[in-house]
């Protein structure tokens, strides 16, 4: 294809240095979808004729077909996809497959093809997202009341529901969201037409194609539309995020299925047993989110390196810009689908949420707030005296709200039986009503809201 300056063929570790056509067969649709665009722009411009561009765009749907059906050959000799699509047209239609290069180089062609991935990609993943929020919020309705221990360094700290706990997640995701959604809107303009770097002397129209292919406008730098590979790392960025937001839930399922706590029972579709332990269930689904969301992180880390050093225009280390998407896209798009199964099907133990919140004197702060409120006592005095109610409590082997009046009176005579009344996990959530707060009807607010917003 560029032999013509050449005497003789590529080294066969050349050749497999070069090719790309190994992994970037992924784009034969965005690259078919671009050819059809710009010969169609080509014909109308009068830069190709009309029969030639009918013949072009009718190969290119023969060749989809044999894609479609049998796969995108893999011929290293052809390099990439461009090549290998281009050189199957010749033999389908002839010397006129040659016509298609017109006013175009695989520079601009392949940023835009890969434009076109990226934003397939984003709209697959916006949709799982939509999904895992469904469950979410599902799940949350079912708990809106059901009191578990709140956890802070890991330790009981006060008393929330899980309904809120799981619409902690729907917030991260809906930020997920906004971010694929920035990256979406600042990738829609179109490179094609660029050409090599500086542009075309053809009288070509970039308008036209941007809009047959559904970008908004085209780019407005012929070396920066070549160059640029920022929706790749915006969507590499967002799906690292996103990314560690499943981790993070996976890892709140881990510590949740483990015996001591024992607040879920995973599913027996996401988890798996020991070849030695027989009574082993284990959490492995969850695991690999969790490992993936390192894996993704290495992927964006890849790009950037990749990026870093490259001076204008298009340099090849550039071609090593799809794997990691690819890779990354591949495992967000899987831990997202194994999260929201979980989030489905997993068990709620809240017997055993519910008696551990009422055993770790997660109500502390409803009774040293008790005493600022009623006896007009500065927190940190009441804080003082509530640690002296929490020893006396844990010394006689009690939660806070059984221990004796006459025990609390002895460590404050501030201190009366209207207090029993914020003792309760149940009257602890309740309580907190402040917007936002794990109040159940804070929470039922916020439910109703998110699923307006999912429509
Ligand atoms: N396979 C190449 C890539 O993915 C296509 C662009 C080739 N351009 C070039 N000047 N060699 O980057």
């Amino acid at each position: 294809m560029w032999g013509g300056r050449f005497a003789a063929g590529p080294a066969s570790i050349m050749r497999e240095i070069n090719a790309s056509i190994p992994f970037d067969k992924r784009l034969w649709k965005q690259d078919i979808a671009g050819s059809k665009a710009h010969v169609a722009m080509l014909a109308r411009q009068g830069i190709v004729s009309q029969a030639d561009a009918d013949a072009i765009s009718a190969g290119l749907d023969t060749i989809a077909a044999e894609y479609e059906a049998s796969g995108v050959p893999v011929n290293l000799d052809l390099e990439d996809i461009h090549m290998v699509t281009e050189s199957r047209l010749a033999e389908l239609i002839g010397p006129v497959a040659g016509r298609l290069h017109t006013a175009r180089s695989r520079n601009d062609q392949v940023a835009t093809d890969f434009r076109l991935w990226v934003r397939d990609a984003i709209d697959e993943v916006e949709a799982g997202l939509i999904g895992l929020q469904r469950a979410l919020v599902a799940r949350a309705q079912d708990h809106a009341d059901a009191v578990m221990p709140g956890f802070t360094h890991l330790q009981s700290a006060q008393p929330v529901t899980l309904g809120h706990h799981l619409m902690a997640y729907y917030e991260m995701v809906r930020r997920d969201r906004s971010r694929f959604a920035d990256a979406r809107a600042r990738l829609n303009e179109c490179p094609l037409g660029a050409a090599a770097l500086a542009g075309t002397g053809f009288p070509t129209d970039r308008h036209m194609t941007a809009a047959a292919l559904g970008f908004v406008k085209p780019t407005d730098n012929s070396l920066d539309s070549v160059s640029d590979r920022d929706f790749a790392l915006d969507y590499l960025m967002a799906a690292t995020q996103a990314s560690l937001h499943l981790s993070r839930l996976a890892e709140e399922f881990i510590i949740w299925a483990s015996q001591p706590f024992g607040f879920v029972k995973l599913p027996d579709a996401y988890s798996t047993g020991s070849s030695i332990m027989p009574q082993k269930r284990n959490p492995d689904a969850a695991e690999l989110v969790r490992g993936h969301a390192g894996r993704i992180m290495g992927c964006m880390t890849a790009l950037c390196m990749t990026m870093k050093g490259l001076p204008l225009a298009y340099s090849k280390d550039m071609q090593d810009d799809k794997p990691p998407v690819f890779e990354a896209h591949d495992l967000l798009a899987l831990s997202i689908a194994a999260m929201t199964g979980m989030v489905e099907t997993v068990t709620f133990r809240t017997d055993r949420m519910r008696g551990l919140a009422e055993s770790g004197f997660a109500t502390a702060t409803d009774l040293a707030d008790w005493l600022v409120r009623e006896g007009g006592i500065p927190f940190r005095e009441a804080h003082h005296i509530t640690g002296r109610a929490v020893a006396a409590a844990e010394e006689a082997g009690v939660p806070l709200d059984q221990l004796p009046l006459d025990r609390l009176k002895a460590i404050d005579d501030r201190l009366d039986d209207r207090v029993y009344a914020v003792l309760t996990v149940d009257a602890s959530v309740a309580s907190r009503k402040s917007h936002g707060g794990t109040a159940p009807d804070q929470v039922r607010a916020r439910i109703a809201q998110a699923k307006e917003e999912l429509g």
